[in-house]
């Protein structure tokens, strides 16, 4: 109740705050009194009903006019139709119109991430019954302590952290981010670590449809699934293939012999998004998780479809795979709760092979064997080997770059050749960019502390070490291992700014996401430190209650005022030696940290991915030279075009040419077609877009509109949905045209209405959803039940204004993007000083050695920070200046006129014009 007076208040203040004088009264403004006068809703208490993203008429009539209260029937969102959330055409006159808009939109997402906090956390490790049923006094969604998250006896630092009594983190263990992720939350050392296993964001009874483990699950799908039906390869020929105006000029991705600029496979593409954000979120993903076990799956081998005649379609019937691994497939425990039986984790369980934290594990490895290919300099430790490249004489190279791996080295044979790395697998020109880069990016800051460490080696440095927390250590007490691990913070750290508020701004390009990550890193409230100070002190005090509602909803309500980074650091007193204050800012929110697997399936991203990079020089960047496809680049190809042709010109390339759209039929040729080495199958290639499909049936994932039902978004009732009916005649036509393919290859069934198919939700009039979805009884409706969630969410046309990504990903991503944040001590109460250094949390909170600022408004917004990335692109690769002095965001193709106010235009800023890219419009 006091949420909901909370969130009441707020909208309360947001209409009222709105009123426009005099002759402005119109429809919208009845629509904010209705508002007021009917109050807002609640947050759902049961889980069918909850928020949906749907307003009602009144509030969307106030924030967004007409246009949003008419747009209210369709499945999607509402806030993307209020004021001031798209492009400069969304903005009204009246400026208070569109502060209600960004405003309410805001309100929207904060209700559905209260919401996901609520409803959509269930962990695989044992924690589960505790977390439904509480403990003594305490409610489960307020647990802080689990003892599945506690280091087995076999574990080598069992005794370090207590044993077989209390478990906790200190001394060595909790100076900075340990190799396999233990002890970041000192009381839960084994939380997050190497090895340990995903979770779920879906109620365990709604996994493994194919497996029909309830009657709701046996009447929704009617029999009709199983791991090859429907027919992977035939969903990625159908769907998914790329479609070519000139298959010859594209070669299935390979291009033209001398990587010649005739070249050209076709493809659709993000006007606001660029391949270096394509091999970004690559990059990322190597931090964050891992099914596999050193680039490959168990030894057992399976067929991956492409069965009957399908072969016509050109897909490969003697592909085969290896399977995944299992953790778990035991029949899980079971519990009851008043009245209610529930699974205590899923039917199967899998292993995250990576550390679950964003702790930089991709360069610095997540366990000793990865470690053993992370190279140190022997001429100081604390930074890592970079070697020069003979011919490689552009400012930035004398920087070096990674050593090769060495037959010594452990490693799965398809990575000869490659740059030696934590994570090598699946390594790209993409990938080599990313590691040199941050590697570079390692170095700058060891460098910049030794100069600081020279000009005042008495000084102190902040950092401290727990285990003799009294001695001040200074700069020159620091040693070369200190350094290198506080550096490892400082990157780890820098890698999440620019994620969230580079990256992710650019992925989902407009105003109400701008705010709402840049409040996710800094707060609302930045710059005013009093207000955000004492927001934090109320924050940390609610996240310690034992009543869920205060421990999780208020929380994540309040904390999007000071920001997730630094929660519970700056309390007053805070001392090292106090448990409470270096692991006091992390909130679980009762369910320990680990990705949820369908966190993967939403970042099964291959479509972003061209076929060609249109290869340029820093010389003459408005120039393609050469067309080179990605798949040349492959393993440890990769590192030799990476030297030929250096750091800048790869930035230039990617940082100019736009990535493949989120869409059906976009997925490179080349990864439906990708030759792998190590594969015991007669044809040792592999359809990649067909195997998504079939990992995630192998774990068990929801399909599409079930998945959407349990994040809290509306179901669809038919393939048709997937049109969006404000587009043009044109797009309508290749959309329907699309959904004929989807009913084709899923098909339909005659429904029945007396079949009741989920538990998640009910329909709009209260009642249970039935295998007709709304159709008359008996008719024939599409099986779109049974739609694979990436297909589903690939075919989503209506997205909010600059989204590169689906509404069904961004529930995701809401839920998880904070958690990752929320759940670390490192972004929260140990962002300090004695963690990272001084001049560390400077150089993260000030992208660099010194701050720096726009010289012009972005997006009307003054005062604003030259972006994270940018700056570690103008300290690792100099010679890039001049390009980059006219990029605002890295991730925004590098030659767009970026318009006014989120305009997604592809249009050339000045001095572009020649650029060929803007040759053609599409
Ligand atoms: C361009 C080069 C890329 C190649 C060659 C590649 C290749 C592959 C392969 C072979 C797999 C299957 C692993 C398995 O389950 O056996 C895979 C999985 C995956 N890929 Fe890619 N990929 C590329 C780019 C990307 C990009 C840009 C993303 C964006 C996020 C991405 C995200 C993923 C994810 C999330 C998985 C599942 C990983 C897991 O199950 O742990 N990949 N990729």
């Amino acid at each position: 109740m006091r949420v909901y007076r909370g969130l009441f208040a707020a909208s309360v203040v947001l209409a009222v705050g709105a009123c426009e004088r005099t002759r402005g009264l119109t429809t919208s403004l009845i629509g904010c009194a209705d508002e007021i006068s009917t109050g807002v809703r609640p947050i759902a208490t049961s889980r069918d009903r909850r928020f949906l993203g749907k307003v009602q008429a009144s509030t969307a009539r106030c924030r967004g006019g007409d246009k949003a209260a008419g747009r209210r029937d369709v499945s999607w969102v509402d806030w993307a139709n209020y004021y001031a959330t798209g492009d400069g055409s969304t903005k009204a006159f009246w400026p208070t119109r569109n502060w209600r808009g960004v405003n309410g939109a805001l309100i929207d997402l904060e209700y559905e991430r209260v919401e996901l906090i609520r409803f959509n956390l269930f962990d695989n490790s044992g924690s589960f019954e505790d977390y439904v049923k509480g403990r003594g006094d305490v409610e489960g969604p307020a647990l802080k302590t689990w003892t599945s998250m506690r280091l087995p006896p076999d574990h080598p630092s069992y005794s370090a952290v207590g044993g077989g009594g209390e478990q906790i983190c200190q001394g060595a263990l909790i100076r900075g981010r340990t190799l396999t992720g233990i002890c970041n939350d000192i009381r839960n050392p084994l939380m997050g670590s190497t090895g340990t296993l995903f979770a779920r964001n879906v109620e365990f009874e709604t996994t493994f449809p194919d497996a029909g483990l309830t009657e709701i699950t046996r009447n929704r799908h009617g029999g009709r699934l199983s791991l090859m039906t429907p027919d992977p390869q035939v969903i990625s020929r159908k769907l998914f293939t790329r479609l070519q105006s000139d298959s010859a000029a594209c070669a299935d991705g390979y291009g033209k012999p001398g990587y010649a600029k005739d070249a050209n496979c076709d493809y659709q593409k993000a006007p606001f998004f660029n391949v270096l954000a394509a091999f970004w979120i690559q990059f990322m993903t190597h931090d964050w998780f891992s099914h596999l076990e050193e680039g490959h799956n168990t030894a057992e081998y399976m067929k991956v479809g492409c069965a009957g005649d399908a072969a016509r379609l050109g897909c490969r019937p003697a592909d085969a795979m290896e399977k995944a691994y299992v953790a778990d497939a035991d029949a899980p425990a079971r519990f009851t709760h008043n009245g209610r039986e529930y699974l205590a984790r899923a039917p199967k369980t899998f292993r995250n092979t990576n550390t679950a934290w964003w702790d930089g594990s991709q360069l610095y490895g997540y366990d000793e064997r990865s470690r053993t290919r992370v190279k140190r300099d022997p001429r100081d430790p604390a930074r890592l080997q970079l070697v020069p490249v003979p011919g490689d004489t552009a400012e930035g190279d004398r920087q070096g770059y990674l050593p090769l791996l060495q037959p010594s080295d452990p490693m799965n044979p398809d990575w000869a050749g490659q740059e030696a790395t934590g994570f090598p697998d699946n390594w790209t020109i993409g990938m080599s960019f990313y590691h040199n880069v941050f590697a570079r990016e390692h170095n700058q800051f060891v460098d910049e502390f030794r100069r600081v460490a020279a000009k005042a080696p008495e000084q102190d440095s902040g950092l401290r070490d727990p285990s003799n927390p009294e001695r001040v250590i200074r700069y020159r007490d620091v040693t070369a291992d200190e350094l290198f691990e506080a550096a490892r913070l400082v990157v780890s750290a820098e890698i999440a700014k620019i994620h969230t508020i580079e990256w992710t701004t650019q992925l989902l390009y407009d105003e109400p996401l701008f705010r709402g990550m840049n409040s996710n890193w800094s707060g609302l409230i930045a710059g005013n430190n009093g207000v955000a100070d004492a927001l934090a002190a109320v924050v940390n005090r609610l996240g310690k209650s034992s009543r869920a509602k205060t421990a999780n909803q208020w929380y994540s309500i309040l904390a999007s005022g000071p920001g997730i980074i630094g929660l519970g650091s700056q309390k007053r007193g805070w001392s090292i030696s106090n448990p409470d204050d270096v692991n006091g800012g992390v909130n679980h929110f009762g369910s320990p940290f680990n990705f949820p697997e369908e966190f993967v399936t939403v970042y099964r991203l291959h479509p972003l991915v061209p076929d060609l990079i249109e290869y340029r020089e820093f010389g003459n960047p408005n120039a393609i030279r050469n067309k080179i496809p990605v798949v040349e680049t492959f393993r440890g190809r990769a590192t030799g075009f990476m030297h030929e042709r250096g750091l800048a010109n790869w930035a230039l390339s990617m940082g100019r040419q736009r990535l493949g759209l989120l869409a059906l039929q976009n997925h490179p040729r080349f990864l439906q077609n990708l030759k792998i080495n190590r594969l015991k199958s007669p044809t040792q290639q592999l359809d990649v877009a067909a195997l998504d499909l079939i990992r995630d049936r192998e774990r068990g994932v929801p399909r599409f509109n079930e998945f959407r039902r349990e994040y809290g978004l509306r179901q669809l009732a038919g393939f048709d949905d997937f049109i969006n009916r404000t587009g043009t005649a044109e797009e309508q036509a290749r959309q329907a045209k699309l959904a004929a393919t989807l009913r084709e290859v899923y098909g339909q069934h005659r429904c029945d209405s007396t079949k009741v198919i989920t538990l998640a939700q009910v329909d709009t009039s209260g009642n249970p959803i039935n295998d007709c979805l709304g159709h008359p009884n008996g008719s024939m409706v599409d099986n779109i039940e049974d739609l694979d969630t990436v297909v589903g969410w690939l075919a989503e046309s209506t997205r909010p204004h600059g989204f590169a990504i689906s509404e069904t990903q961004f529930v995701v991503f809401i839920l998880n993007a904070s958690r990752r944040l929320y759940s670390d001590r490192f972004f929260t109460s140990s962002f300090r000083p004695e963690f990272y250094t001084a001049l560390g949390v400077d150089w993260v909170n000030n992208n660099g050695p010194v701050a720096m600022y726009e010289a012009r408004p972005v997006n009307g917004h003054t005062h604003q920070p030259v972006s994270p990335l940018k700056r570690v692109l103008l300290r690792t690769i100099p010679e890039l200046k001049p390009e980059l002095d006219q990029v605002v965001d890295a991730f925004d193709p590098w030659a767009r006129d970026r318009g006014e106010y989120y305009s997604v235009a592809w249009k050339p800023r000045p001095g572009a014009e020649s650029d060929e890219a803007f040759a053609t419009p599409k």
